[in-house]
């Protein structure tokens, strides 16, 4: 018995000495390995008397795990150990700069967007979408264009060849105005929205692309008017282009799904930016070279487009504007030529293309600071 004490002293000594993994592992071997002095100690029992093994069998086992015990408490606390040295020696330091990866950019169709909903969402617009494959009952006919109707030549549409499930021609849109009568028939009134998006036309030159971008507004309400348009107009702009004397010209205009409609024009100057770019800086005559520049269409909400989308036109009116977004890129960052847009270059989008991390808001400024 007393034998049994001295070894089992021996071993916590020993392997509280311990310290590191390998030698605490040489002791397990010495004490609990095949021919360690623990399990050799078993062995006897075998040869033991029943008697004997009763007395001594329970001390024997109870040796043997304390020893096992005290190996795995100082095996956890040396793993510990080393954890913590590793912790402290391996600091990552945040403050290094990132390796060098390919860097994405924005496209400046889809940073304009970004900054419209910015813009739009400060009063009160939120956004709406719609499909691009539409059909001829959304695209004209609520919008006052019924079959024949001469406008629907103006929009070199490209039809698709079968019917649609509910029987009607189907089409790219040619514009987002239907997401007008889905956003009434949807969400009924008050309303207001922007509806950003890819539209279609059968047409290309340096100014035309065959698919190309716009922004739809809505606003429905009670007692809408011409002067809440105007107003909308010209804040948007002047947030857009971040100055404040933006000039605006309405001119009485046509279209099915207004009345009345205007043509809204900003009045601009051209100037040589660092870049070479050309920059709307608002209609002042004394610049070298000014103008009117033909932005946008509007007008108040025509009632039967009213009536058409489920709402009752002696309660709701509204007023609603298309813009081309590639066009409102175009001015504000200096690019020329449309077709470039969708080339897929990656060295016009290196030039040209902002960072993900620039985020429109109205805080800091709503444009990108290429
Ligand atoms: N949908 C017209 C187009 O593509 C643009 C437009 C004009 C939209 C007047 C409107 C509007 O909402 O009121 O040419």
């Amino acid at each position: 018995m007393a034998e049994l004490n001295t070894l089992e002293t021996e071993a916590r000594t020993r392997i509280a000495a311990a310290d590191d993994l390998a030698s605490l592992d040489a002791l397990r071997v010495e004490y609990l390995g095949k021919q360690g002095s623990v399990s050799l100690l078993l062995k006897t029992l075998g040869k033991m008397s029943p008697e004997e093994r009763q007395e001594k069998g329970p001390t024997i086992q109870a040796l043997r795990q304390a020893v096992s015990d005290t190996l795995a408490d100082r095996k956890a606390a040396l793993e510990q150990a080393a954890l913590e040295a590793r912790l402290a020696s391996e600091r990552i330091d945040l403050s290094l700069p990132a390796p060098e990866a390919p860097k994405g950019s924005v496209h400046p169709v889809a940073q304009v967007m970004d900054e419209l909903a910015e813009i739009f969402a400060d009063m009160g617009f939120s956004v709406a979408t719609g499909p691009e494959i539409e059909d001829d009952w959304h695209n004209f006919t609520a919008l006052n264009m019924p079959e024949s109707h001469p406008a629907r030549a103006m929009h070199d549409t490209f039809y698709f060849p079968d019917a649609g499930p509910d029987g009607g021609r189907m089409l790219l849109r040619t514009h987002t105005s239907p997401v007008q009568v889905r956003s009434m028939k949807a969400h009924g009134a008050p309303l207001r929205i922007i509806a950003p998006g890819r539209v279609y036309r059968s047409d290309s030159d340096a100014t035309h692309t065959p698919m190309f971008h716009q922004v739809e507004g809505l606003v429905i309400d009670r007692n809408i008017h011409l002067g809440h348009l105007k107003w909308t107009l010209e804040t948007f702009l002047k947030a857009f282009f971040e100055r404040e004397d933006i000039v605006l010209r309405l001119r009485p205009s046509y279209f099915p799904f207004t009345e009345p409609s205007v043509e809204v024009d900003v009045g601009f100057a051209i100037q040589n930016g660092p870049k070479g770019q050309t920059r709307v800086l608002g209609g002042s005559g004394d610049a070298p070279e000014h103008g009117w520049m033909e932005l946008l269409g509007s007008g108040m909400v025509n009632r039967r487009v009213i009536e058409m989308s489920g709402l009752d036109p002696d309660e709701w009116q509204g007023f609603a504007f298309g813009v081309g977004v590639d066009r409102l890129a175009m001015l504000k960052y200096g690019m020329d030529d449309l077709r470039a847009f969708f080339d897929g270059d990656v060295r016009w989008l290196k030039h040209y293309g902002f960072s993900a991390f620039d985020q429109p808001t109205l805080s800091a400024g709503v444009g990108a600071r290429a």
